[in-house]
């Protein structure tokens, strides 16, 4: 069965305000320059080995992270993607400027895909760059769901020996029986769920209600015990009896890390993605410095550093000459008391480092985005914004009551823009916890020249205004990418045509 026979007109939902099916492809011939790429993907159960225990999730294709996606700018990339889960998903192709009918988000751009459903996914993709896609329905992503998008410059200007994508995740599912959706309930009383936020239907797997008080499609009567170790454990990051929640690199704990190697000399481009739901990462490479020259997929000023902060959904590429040694690249989870490793290894016979180990780069200089410049080729013409879009975020951990300008997520509400217009975003960050702003199909710049991102770290009782030029017509997701945010409120959209 496919969810779009008659192709993808007939897969978006009525009150969609998309551009006419003229303009969408107007524009997609101006971006498709190259060839297609056909891909199969198959979102499905699996059982994963992490290193030092196996786990029951979801993944695409039974791998953790899911299989790299390759194009080249310009490409058009057709993905079929084959429901065997046993809930609806989408995919999400986050940081691309794709036509908006691609953009994977359900009750919005497109119908949920069902259990047993497949859906085609074709979009031609303009910009090159480090991107990652995920399902857009509910906390799927924290799950096995993700895998890196990278997209080639056919005139790559950097000189590289290796190529290493490094994910970074905090890892909730199956560890103890328990499950991103179980964690989400809970934290919410189950809110998220009734409102519909994860399209779910209402419907709860039996092994999500494992251990809640609560019976099938009931309303949980309180946090379980189980759930309440499980929120304390993803929220404090307290190891409890069991080392959780797990930080990966790539699908491994630390304790049986991937090994990377290099022969000392070699130039190494990483390109780090953090796809947590929960959790910010502190990463250093033991005796490197690190020289980013990407964020979030575009170029920046190239800026030499010890350490790097990347808030969730963030994409950070580096460039390093390997030292001779074994060398721990350790992602260290802010403010949780937990560690993801990999190793560098340019020499054999070498002692890896215990998984314990600080490298001293940890502590030393960080580099956040606002200390990035753009790279002069994609700075934004300076010019006064046509229309400022205020998007506080408000709620309280204690209340879990996460909303921009005191409303939860309603699929029907809209900030207006137009087309032609630049556009400024004023996050305002009226909260006690940090929040990773994305914005769909866009890629904003921060204040002064700054980096071109699609996600950004707003600081408590901080603001940050970006810009952006409104020239990819749709309805575009605006949220927080701390998924248990997201899912219980902090999102909103931005429509026009
Ligand atoms: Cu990674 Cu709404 O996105
Ligand atoms: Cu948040």
């Amino acid at each position: 069965a496919s969810g779009n026979p008659g192709g993808p007109a007939s897969a978006v939902p009525p009150g969609y305000v998309s551009p006419d099916g003229e303009e969408v492809a107007a524009a997609e011939r101006g971006r498709a320059r190259g060839a297609v790429r056909e891909i199969r993907l198959t979102a499905t159960p699996s059982s994963l080995d992490l290193g030092d225990r196996t786990v029951r999730t979801w993944t695409y294709g039974d791998e953790l992270p899911g299989r790299p996606v390759r194009v080249t700018a310009g490409d058009t990339l057709a993905v079929r993607l084959d429901n065997n889960l046993p809930r609806s998903t989408t995919l999400h192709w986050h940081g691309i400027a794709l036509r908006n009918d691609m953009d994977g988000v359900p009750g919005v751009t497109q119908q949920p895909i069902r259990p047993g459903a497949s859906f085609d996914y074709r979009f031609a993709v303009p910009d090159p760059g480090t991107y990652w896609f995920h399902p857009h329905s509910g906390v799927q992503l924290d799950r096995g769901l993700y895998a890196p998008l990278i997209v080639e410059d056919p005139r790559e200007p950097l000189e590289y020996d290796h190529e290493w994508i490094v994910m970074l995740d905090d890892w909730v599912d199956g560890v103890d029986g328990s499950t991103p959706d179980a964690v989400l309930d809970e934290l919410t009383g189950g809110r998220a769920r009734m409102a519909g936020m994860d399209d779910s239907e209402g419907a709860q797997d039996t092994e999500d209600l494992e251990g809640a008080d609560g019976g099938p499609g009931g309303r949980p009567a309180g946090p379980s015990r189980r759930l309440r170790g499980a929120r304390s454990r993803l929220l404090e990051g307290d190891p409890g009896d069991v080392a959780y929640p797990y930080y990966l690199v790539n699908g491994r704990a630390p304790e049986d890390p991937r090994a990377f190697r290099a022969k000392p000399g070699d130039r190494i481009r990483i390109r780090f993605v953090n796809v947590g739901g929960d959790t910010p990462f502190r990463v250093a490479l033991g005796g490197h410095t690190m020289t980013v020259t990407h964020t979030d997929g575009y170029p920046v000023e190239h800026t030499t550093t010890d350490a790097l902060l990347l808030g969730m959904a963030e994409r950070y590429d580096v460039l390093v000459t390997a030292q001779d040694g074994v060398f721990p690249l350790v992602a260290l989870a802010e403010g949780k008391g937990g560690a993801a490793m990999a190793l560098l290894r340019t020499s054999d016979g070498a002692a890896a480092p215990p998984p314990s180990v600080r490298p001293r780069e940890l502590d030393g200089r960080l580099l956040t985005a606002d200390r990035l410049k753009a790279a002069e080729d994609v700075r934004l013409t300076p010019r006064d914004p046509d229309r400022t879009v205020r998007l506080r975020m408000t709620g309280s951990m204690a209340r879990y009551d996460w909303a921009i300008n005191g409303k939860p997520y309603d699929p029907a509400q809209r900030y207006p823009v137009r087309a032609g217009e630049r556009v400024r975003v004023s996050f305002i960050n009226g909260t006690d916890m940090w929040h990773p702003m994305h914005l769909h199909g866009h890629t904003f710049q921060l204040p002064g020249g700054g980096p071109r991102k699609d996600t950004t770290i707003v600081l408590p009782h901080h603001k940050v205004d970006v810009e952006f030029d409104a020239d990819n017509p749709g309805l575009w997701m605006v949220h927080c990418h701390n998924i248990y945010h997201s899912e219980s409120g902090l999102m909103t959209i931005i429509g026009y045509r």
